[in-house]
């Protein structure tokens, strides 16, 4: 069974989504740890009603975005933590911390990279006009939303959409792709090869 850490700082439907799918019976990854670094997130209310452990480790409360990360990577350390999921964690993971857990932390962003990366994923769909928006999940590394593509989910863009609906018709796509992902590297089933990643098995 897969040790799962999960990073976040706002609402947490991904958490969630990762939770119901990961933990129960006999599943091949489980999800041991929220990690989040907002006071007060909502986030932290799903782990509490999910029975999953949450440590807030507020980052303001740190000098420095190093120990800050030393800090998390520890909390994950100590949990024998095999797998980290970003999931709407809106900070930058330092090189540092990547060092740590090569090849282990993946995420989750609202756009078909490479297009749309950073802040405002949706929106930047949106303002651009294109057809066809979705979400990645990728592995993370030094950059913002660069790293090498495990999976992509399309969803189309329609005439009435606003902000708040496509983002909700991504997000329903995000919820089922993410814990897929996930199940499929604990099956081994994920294999990196530079900058391209091979599947083993159909998501
Ligand atoms: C998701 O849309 C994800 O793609 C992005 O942040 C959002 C987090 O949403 N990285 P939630 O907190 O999981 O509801």
């Amino acid at each position: 069974m897969m040790r799962v850490g999960v990073l976040a700082s706002g609402s947490g439907s991904n958490f969630s989504a990762l939770v119901g799918a990961l933990n129960q019976p006999a599943s091949a990854a489980r999800v041991e740890v929220l990690i989040c670094n907002v006071p007060g997130a909502k986030v932290l209310q799903r782990a509490a009603e999910a029975g999953v452990e949450a440590v807030l480790l507020d980052h303001r409360s740190m000098p420095s975005r190093e120990q800050y990360d030393e800090a998390v990577a520890q909390a994950l350390i100590d949990r024998r933590i095999e797998l980290v999921c970003l999931a709407g964690y809106m900070r930058l993971v330092s090189p540092a911390f990547l060092r740590r857990f090569p090849g282990k932390v993946i995420n989750i962003h609202p756009a078909l990279l490479p297009a749309f990366p950073g802040l405002h994923g949706v929106r930047q769909a949106l303002e651009s006009g294109v057809r066809v928006a979705g979400c990645t999940v990728h592995f993370v590394d030094e950059g913002t939303d660069t790293g090498p593509i495990i999976a992509q989910a399309a969803v189309p863009v329609l005439p009435a959409d606003d902000e708040a609906s496509l983002a909700a018709r991504i997000q329903k796509e995000e919820h089922r792709l993410y814990p897929a992902v996930v199940r499929a590297l604990a099956r081994g089933a994920v294999t990196l090869e530079g900058r391209k990643v091979r599947l083993e098995e159909p998501l």
